[in-house]
Parts: structure tokens; C-alpha cells; sequence
């Protein structure tokens, strides 16, 4: 079993470059089953859930050549299956995409239910009126879902809840029906235009991605060749610009959209930290112990929930009580008690949490309870005094590439053991 163990407590000081979006990648991997040909996708983060995405594609016929570190050569030309197997799909979330894409491609898709991070209910229901709208008749049945369709017909798709994952869905069904397709009450994130992006520059004709009204027209077929880069990872930008809040550090953050992240360095210079904002680059320089704040968790634009764990550890050791009030997950406060045991006063209730502000924090053995959680516990060994041992870390893995080596590179004490 691995752990991080980190000797605190360090102010964290230097360089990060930032990899490929974790949530953009998992999106245009499945994408490439539209494509009726091979193309080059680089800029893909090194992670867990990346590589279990590929071994599903693998399983179906695609062939994957890694040509880099981060550069994968798609070939989907021969696509063998329509079948994803439970075993694999369980293991990560965004396995969902790979229903909208087979079904896309092929009328038919059987793919075992997403797995991934457990911060409550996860509900599908956008997601089969989405492929429903367009024609595919669902069955779920012993934890699968399958979906066919005779013919796939554009239609207007309104969403009832904004759901990144039923957003994509919905997009990957459409680029090849026939006719449009608008999607309205859509999700907006940065991976959801990227999204877009890669699929227009293979031919796909879909406007409006980054507004709550997207429409596609349908095409018959996709480009049978093409490259891609993958946009930087948001979220990874916004845990290194909360890491030098959290630990009084200061960090130039190279190779991000600073657009992306402007909820959170709204909320950081609330907080008393300076913010340089260089477009693609930023630098978070904290001198003091960060001021309280409040937030509420949104969809994009808003504060990311993705980001409110990691938020939770500047508020922790802040002056005064903050608080969060999280609109998107039932249980994302599962964390709390983690930093409770490393000496912070937070109190959750139900989706509220209060985190009145304590002079330091000590290190403890505590337990990655998702994957941002785990990010946010790494972060609060870093600021603690002592030894911190980071528990269950495959949960990081899924999101985080070389994390220790990252935060090592910024001065902080952190190894990876196996024990
Ligand atoms: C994606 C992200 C995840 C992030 C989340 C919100 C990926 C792989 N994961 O997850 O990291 O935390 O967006 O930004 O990109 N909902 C329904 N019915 C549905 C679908 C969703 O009620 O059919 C609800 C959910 O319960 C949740 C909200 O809508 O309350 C948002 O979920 P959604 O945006 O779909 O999240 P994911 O795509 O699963």
C-alpha cells in the first residue's frame, strides 16, 4: 500500500507547470470512437483515470499508440465491440462517455454504470433524456445501460439540472444524427468547450459551447485524420493557487487559462493574497495568515466544487470562521473530519460547513476520502507542523499527475512510500 508522507511545515515557493485537464482528456479520449480514422492527441495528463479509459477503448478495438509521455495516437477505424465491461467502468466516473460515443457511432452501446469518487448521489437521468431526445431506447439492467437506436435525430434537449456529464453526453450523441440538435440549459466548464473544440477540428459542427445553449448540426462522418491539444487542467491551477494561500507561500502557476479561474482568485485576493494575473500564467503570493471568506459552490462560472476542499484548508487556518455552502454534491464534506484530526474546527452540516479559523495545524494519519479531498489533505500536511501521512492515495492518482513531485519541486518535504 502507498502513502504521502509529508514533514511540514513549509512554505511552498517557486515554479508549477500545469498538465492537460483531467475532466477535458476523460471527454475526447471516448470522443475519439466518432472518428472513423486515427488522430494525435497530446497534452494528456498521466493518471489513473486516463489509463483505465484507454483499456476500455483497447477492449473495443481501438488501437492506442503512445507516442510520449503525453501524446497518444487514436486509431477508432475498427471498432469490435459496443460493450464496456462493468469491471472497468466501475473504476472511474466519466466512463459514462463512453455511452454517448458508442451510441453516436454505432446505434448501440452496453456499457457497465460509472464508478468514481462517491460525494453522493450521481444520478443519470439528464443523461438517458438526453439520449432518449435523440432517439435511443434505454435499458438499465444488472448495473448496465444500454441504449439503441435505429436512426439518431436531432432534437431540442432541455436540461433540467446543469450537468457537465449529460452536456457531453448529449454532444457526443448529436455530432453524427441527422439534423440539429440544441442542448439548452447546457453545462458551460472549460472541458466542455474543449471538448467542442477537438470535435469541430474534426469536422463536427457545434456552436455555442461555454454558453447554456448549445447547438450542433449533425454530419455525416468526422475527418479520418487530425492532432489535438488538450486544454490545461483547471482545477490542478486552482489547487496550486489555494496550496500558496493555505501555506503562506508564493507560487508563479505557467501553462493555465487565468480566465478559467477567475471565481477563485476573486476569492483569494478576499483572502489578502496578491495576485498577478499574467493570462496564461499566475502568481499567488500570500505574506500573511489569509483573511476568512465565504463561498458557495456553482457551476461554472461559479466556484468549482472541485476546488472546495482544497478551499476548505485556506479557511482552516484562517483569521475567523468562513464558510461553504456546497450546491452541487451531497457529500463533499467527507474531508472535514480529516482536517478536524490534524487540530482545525470545522463543523459540517448537511451541505453547510463552518470553518472557524485556527492558529495552525498539526500533522496526523489521515484518509483521502475522494479525490479532491485527498489533494486538499496533501495541501494541509504541507501547512501543518509535523508529520502528516496521506492514506488511500490511489484517489489522488485518478487526478493528479506526479503530485509529490510537483509539490517537492515547490520546497515541500513529500515522499511517496510503500509500505
Ligand atoms: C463533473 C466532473 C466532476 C465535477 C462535476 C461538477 C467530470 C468527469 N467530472 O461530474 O469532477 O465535480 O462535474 O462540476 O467531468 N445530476 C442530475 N442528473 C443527471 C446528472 C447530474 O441530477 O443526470 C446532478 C448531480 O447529482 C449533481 C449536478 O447535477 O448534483 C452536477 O452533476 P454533473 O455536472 O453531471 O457532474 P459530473 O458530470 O458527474
Amino acid at each position: 500500500m502507498e502513502k504521502i508522507v509529508i514533514e511540514g511545515k513549509t512554505k511552498l515557493k517557486g515554479e508549477v507547470t500545469i498538465g492537460g485537464a483531467k475532466n477535458a482528456a476523460i471527454a475526447i479520449l471516448p470522443a475519439t470512437i466518432l472518428i472513423n480514422g486515427i488522430c494525435t492527441i497530446d497534452n494528456i495528463p498521466e493518471i489513473s483515470d486516463i489509463k483505465i479509459c484507454c483499456d476500455i477503448l483497447e477492449k473495443i478495438g481501438v488501437k492506442i499508440n503512445r507516442i510520449s509521455k503525453h501524446t497518444l495516437q487514436i486509431d477508432s477505424r475498427n471498432i469490435t465491440s459496443v460493450e464496456a465491461p462493468l469491471d472497468l467502468t466501475s473504476k472511474f466516473r466519466a466512463s459514462y462517455y463512453l455511452t454517448g460515443a458508442l451510441l453516436g457511432r454505432c446505434k448501440h452501446a452496453t456499457v457497465g454504470m460509472p464508478g468514481g469518487c462517491k460525494l453522493g448521489a450521481r444520478p443519470m437521468d439528464q443523461h438517458i433524456k438526453a439520449f432518449e431526445a435523440l432517439g435511443g431506447e434505454v435499458e438499465i439492467e444488472q448495473g448496465r445501460i444500454e441504449v439503441k437506436a435505429k436512426k439518431l435525430q436531432g432534437n431540442a434537449i432541455y436540461l433540467d439540472v446543469v450537468s457537465v456529464g449529460a452536456t457531453i453526453n448529449a454532444m457526443l450523441t448529436a455530432v453524427l444524427a441527422d439534423g440539429v440538435t440544441t442542448i439548452e440549459n447546457a453545462a458551460k466548464e472549460p472541458h466542455i468547450v474543449d471538448l467542442a473544440n477537438f470535435l469541430n477540428k474534426m469536422g463536427a459542427n457545434i456552436i455555442g459551447a461555454g454558453t447554456d445553449r448549445i447547438k450542433i448540426q449533425g454530419v455525416k462522418e468526422l475527418k479520418k485524420e487530425g492532432t489535438y491539444s488538450v486544454v490545461p487542467d483547471q482545477i490542478e491551477a486552482g489547487t496550486f493557487m489555494l496550496a500558496a494561500v493555505a501555506t503562506k507561500g508564493d507560487i508563479t502557476i505557467r501553462n493555465c487559462i487565468t480566465k478559467h479561474l477567475e471565481s477563485v482568485t476573486a476569492k483569494i485576493i478576499e483572502m489578502g493574497a496578491e495576485v498577478e494575473d499574467f493570462g496564461d500564467a499566475i502568481r499567488v503570493n500570500c505574506t500573511k495568515r489569509p483573511n476568512k471568506v465565504n463561498i458557495k459552490t456553482l457551476p461554472y462560472p461559479g466556484f468549482p466544487t472541485d476546488l472546495q476542499p482544497q478551499m476548505g484548508v485556506a479557511m482552516a487556518i484562517a483569521n475567523g470562521t468562513s464558510i461553504i455552502s456546497e450546491s452541487i454534491w451531497d457529500s463533499r464534506f467527507q474531508y472535514v473530519e480529516e482536517l478536524n484530526r490534524m487540530g482545525a474546527k470545522i463543523t459540517a452540516q448537511g451541505k453547510v460547513a463552518f470553518f472557524q479559523g485556527v492558529d495552525k495545524l498539526i500533522g496526523a494519519p489521515v484518509y483521502a476520502t475522494d479525490l479532491r479531498a485527498g489533494a486538499a489533505l496533501v495541501i494541509a500536511g504541507i501547512a501543518a507542523e509535523g508529520t502528516t501521512q496521506v492514506y488511500n492515495i490511489e484517489y489522488i492518482d485518478r487526478g493528479y499527475e506526479d503530485i509529490e513531485g510537483k509539490f517537492a519541486k515547490l520546497g515541500a518535504k513529500i515522499q511517496r512510500v510503500n509500505e
